[in-house]
């Protein structure tokens, strides 16, 4: 039998599982809008059933990733009158909850599915499937341990919010999750990142990333560092932290409903208009809130690390997407090992909830820690494409040997394998890849391919065997999803790949991870003498990863990558640089 779930909200997704193999999409990937927040995921749905050959009569159950029946037997609203009468309220707050309640409950989810699937397919839900809900921290929390192999481990969720809760500390202990610490709203180190990302002049829940790349490069005053404990400042437990609502939400909101009048005038700056210049002043704002998440986190972790001494931390919910942060845990803890999964925002949550359904059940969880869970495409569909379109390709005889030659002489390739990595990050089947060693390549790669802003790094892919070489802590981390200090020998042979603060954020291989990706690398090596390459993510700024071999040919032939690799054919631009014609 099979379960479904999906997640609405930003980076929405859906998944199947059970006695077949786990597919999984996010909507953005279908649809092609960036985070497609609060869209349904009605494609992602359908893509799933219609990959697993599953109909919706078969299913066991849909697992929705969110406690909704809190919604509607009043806990959550007797939660939310507690709060305000806590913390105060006002007419946003107020109908912010009242949006929840309604949104939530699961009178609405379902309605919400039967529509869409009428709407977009034509197709009843069945009156008697059954709904089972799984709290919103439990499912992040079971996306990460359905991915490992130890049976005990500490397990930190850390978000914007679930329905009460914004950090979550769990202990693991297979098969059994038990919580053992929490912070509710309105503490949320997601809501305060949020408002720091709004007020350097990016949008929340899409340039946080941004925000960590250029702490990287800000040494803020003292005076700016206190200002921001003011904001977010830890308890005398050495654990608890507290986020002061008037910076954030109780008052006016001039310039964003991510924070109040208060934040920029205790930091002494201007909200940063989009399009405004990146002054310094701005950069030293982004250090500091780092540094104070990341300080908060290590308190946390190295407390309740000290207490249980787990064999392995777990690290999920959206603020894990926070790879300096992350590395901070693994240095600064006493952590014996990190785990984040590639998809530790709240994408990951339907996945998370059908382990979580498992474990529950007393059955099997779905195996994580395969990543590449998006629809299969078959090598002769790729070649239809490529003939209608009219493209000159070749199938060479070691299409990895001839790329490999190709990425050693500089070239920029495209690297379309197999079913489509869950998460964002690129892991070897949706991947632009060049030389490491070249900080041309990179600049050709982050300015004509990507146009991305400047202090943003570049990725590396590096063999398993390598990573001892190249990262100052080298412990396992095969999702890119935590930052390690570069070595002296990385700053010789792969500077293309090495942030600005000397660190830099891996895919460690393993050969098993993705064989044929393996082998790649490999035969880079074998030309080159290094086990790495430049690996970023196969789409324009802005834009989701491609998904099909039709949208990875129109960037192709958009853009100036050299090469274009899908499956076992090659594609090669004519050498001037002319675009192809895929019209
Ligand atoms: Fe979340």
């Amino acid at each position: 039998m099979a379960t479904l779930s999906f997640y609405e909200g930003v980076n929405p997704s859906a998944g199947i599982s059970g006695d077949l193999p786990t597919q999984f999409i996010e909507e953005e990937r279908l649809n092609r809008i960036k985070h497609s927040a609060w869209h349904f995921p009605i494609r992602a749905i359908l893509s799933c059933l219609q990959t697993s050959a599953v109909e919706l009569g078969d299913l066991e159950a849909i697992i929705y990733p969110w406690d909704s029946p809190m919604y509607s037997d009043g806990r959550l609203s007797r939660f939310y009158a507690d709060l305000n009468r806590q913390y105060g309220s006002d007419s946003e707050t107020l109908q912010w909850q009242q949006a929840n309640i309604s949104r939530f409950d699961p009178g609405s989810v379902k309605e919400r599915l039967r529509r869409e699937l009428l709407r977009e397919a034509g197709i009843e839900l069945p009156s008697n499937l059954r709904f089972a809900y799984v709290p919103h921290h439990v499912a992040h929390a079971f996306s990460a341990v359905a991915g490992i192999e130890q049976a005990r481990a500490l397990v930190l969720a850390i978000d914007g919010s679930g329905e009460t809760l914004c950090t979550s500390v769990w202990l693991w202990e297979h098969p059994e999750l038990r919580l053992i610490w929490s912070r509710p709203i309105p503490h949320s180190l997601g809501w305060f990142y949020a408002a720091i990302t709004e007020l350097v002049g990016f949008d929340a829940y899409d340039g946080e990333y941004k925000v960590m790349g250029l702490a990287g490069l800000g040494t803020p005053s003292q005076s700016v560092v206190k200002s921001m404990q003011m904001v977010l400042h830890p308890g005398d437990d050495g654990i608890s932290y507290f986020l002061d609502r008037s910076y954030i939400h109780a008052g006016a909101h001039s310039f964003s409903t991510r924070f109040t009048d208060k934040l920029p005038s205790l930091l002494g700056v201007t909200p940063r208009a989009r399009r405004a210049r990146m002054e310094d002043a701005y950069i030293d704002v982004a250090a500091a809130a780092q540094a104070a998440v990341e300080r908060i986190l290590v308190n946390i972790c190295k407390h309740f690390v000290s207490r249980y001494r787990p064999e392995i931390v777990c690290l999920t919910g959206g603020v894990a997407m926070n790879v300096k942060a992350n590395g901070a845990v693994l240095t600064e803890t006493g952590a014996p090992a990190i785990w984040v999964p590639p998809y530790p925002n709240d994408s990951g949550t339907p996945l998370g909830a059908m382990a979580a359904y498992c474990a529950a059940t007393g059955r099997l969880m779905p195996d994580l820690r395969n990543v590449f869970l998006g629809p299969y495409y078959d090598d002769g569909v790729i070649e239809k494409q490529l003939i209608t379109a009219g493209i000159p390709y070749s199938r060479p005889h070691d299409v990895l040997q001839e790329t490999a030659k190709r990425l050693a002489s500089g070239n920029v390739v495209a690297w379309f394998h197999g079913r489509s990595e869950a998460g964002q990050r690129a892991l070897g089947a949706r991947s632009i890849l060049g030389d490491p060693r070249s900080p041309a390549v990179a600049a050709r790669v982050n300015n004509v391919v990507k146009r991305r802003e400047r202090w943003r790094p570049l990725c590396p892919v590096i063999l398993e065997e390598q990573c001892t070489r190249y990262l100052v802590d080298a412990r396992v981390s095969p999702h890119m999803m935590v930052a390690a200090n570069a070595t002296a020998e990385a700053s010789a042979e792969i500077p293309a790949v090495i942030h600005a603060d000397g660190s830099i954020r891996a895919q460690m291989l393993r050969p098993d991870d993705n064989p044929e990706f393996s082998q790649l690398v490999s035969c880079f090596k074998e030309l080159t003498g290094i086990g790495a390459l430049i690996n970023t993510s196969m789409n324009r700024a802005g834009q989701p990863m491609v998904e099909t071999a039709l949208e990875a040919l129109e960037l192709f032939g958009s853009t100036a990558i050299d090469v274009m690799v899908l499956g076992p054919f090659l594609v090669e631009k004519n050498g001037n640089g002319h675009s192809l014609d895929l019209s």
